[in-house]
């Protein structure tokens, strides 16, 4: 199938997204926890669906939100790392690397505390099939704190009975984590940059690596990381002909399509909202995944 036809087809598939009910809820923190370098907080959200690999809540703390300054003032965006049914509610997952007001605010949230959500958001990553009828296995490519959306996203594969290979990379030890706690249930190839785990070098080397074998014409591959990261993968799918989706960053003020705040260049020309069109979207249907002022830096 030409790459062509993948976006388009990607493209009718925006009803496919799980849509958030109206308005903020307020959820009870319950657990806090360190992963490496990163947190992994959970809240108990009672009223909400179950959210699709890919999509993002907007999240801000009951209490303590625009202290500094009086930021964060606005929500900030968060891709769901897990789901689960509880007899309480749904027990989202959410992965936190500190980096500013608002991530330091919800790295030290205490179970019993209040937390805004809104969500689920956005577009959700496409099955295998969606994306050509010749794909049947997964290639999960993550960077950083990028691989929350993909643990939820190999669980969900896992039970629609998709073959999943999981490829993460880190930047080095103080900033990697949360692969133990998200991914014990199955293999992991790993690579850093610095050496402390797994291959030494860039995870895009180990893509490279299983797409010279049979995978690069019976899977699609799903990144999620810092925008050098997911520009390497959209090149590297490019040259070999393999069908990829790209979970991305953008600046968010609103999350519903309201600001245009996250607008990220289409390669035909014109823009899309990263919210709305996104987070997730075909790798050929972007003109970079090098857009100014979004992303972190892995
Ligand atoms: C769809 C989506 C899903 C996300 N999922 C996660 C997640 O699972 N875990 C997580 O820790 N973070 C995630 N983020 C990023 C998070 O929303 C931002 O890092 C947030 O702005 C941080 O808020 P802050 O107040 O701590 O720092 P800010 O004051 O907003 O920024 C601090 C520093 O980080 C840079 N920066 C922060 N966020 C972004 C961004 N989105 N784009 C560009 N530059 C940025 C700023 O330039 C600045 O240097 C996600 C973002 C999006 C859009
Ligand atoms: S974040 Fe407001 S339009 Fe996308």
């Amino acid at each position: 199938m030409a790459a062509s036809d993948n976006s388009a087809r990607a493209a009718e598939r925006a009803t496919d997204r799980v849509v958030a009910p109206p308005g903020r809820r307020l959820c009870e923190v319950v657990d806090n926890h360190g992963a490496g370098g990163y947190r992994i907080f959970s809240v108990l959200d009672a009223l909400g669906p179950e959210p699709r690999g890919g999509q993002f809540y907007m999240l801000s703390a009951a209490d303590g939100w625009g202290q500094r300054d009086g930021r964060p003032y606005l929500p900030r965006a968060f891709s769901v790392a897990e789901a689960q049914p509880t007899d309480h509610g749904l027990r989202l997952d959410f992965l936190v690397e500190a980096v500013g007001p608002g991530t330091e605010r919800l790295a030290v949230l205490r179970g019993g505390e209040a937390l805004w959500v809104t969500g689920p958001l956005g577009r959700p990553f496409s099955r295998p099939g969606e994306l050509g009828p010749e794909l049947a296995g997964a290639i999960l490519v993550g960077g950083g704190i990028g691989l929350a959306p993909l643990a939820i996203w190999r669980r969900q594969l896992a039970e629609l009975g998709v073959a999943v290979r999981t490829l993460i990379g880190f930047r080095d030890r103080a900033h990697s984590g949360g692969v133990e706690e998200l991914f014990s249930c199955c293999e992991v190839r790993l690579a850093s940059e610095d050496g402390h785990t797994g291959h030494r070098g860039y995870v895009t080397d180990l893509l490279g690596v299983l797409l010279e074998g049979d995978s690069a014409r019976t899977a699609a591959v799903y990144a999620c990381g810092p925008p050098a990261m997911l520009e390497a993968v959209r090149e590297i799918c490019r040259d070999r002909g393999v069908s990829a989706e790209l979970a991305m960053e953008a600046p968010m003020a609103c999350g519903f399509g309201a600001c245009f705040g996250c607008a990220v260049p289409l390669a035909g020309g014109g823009y899309m909202r990263l919210c709305v069109d996104g987070p997730v979207v075909a790798a050929d249907r972007i003109a970079t995944a090098l857009v100014p002022g979004s992303g972190h830096q892995g």
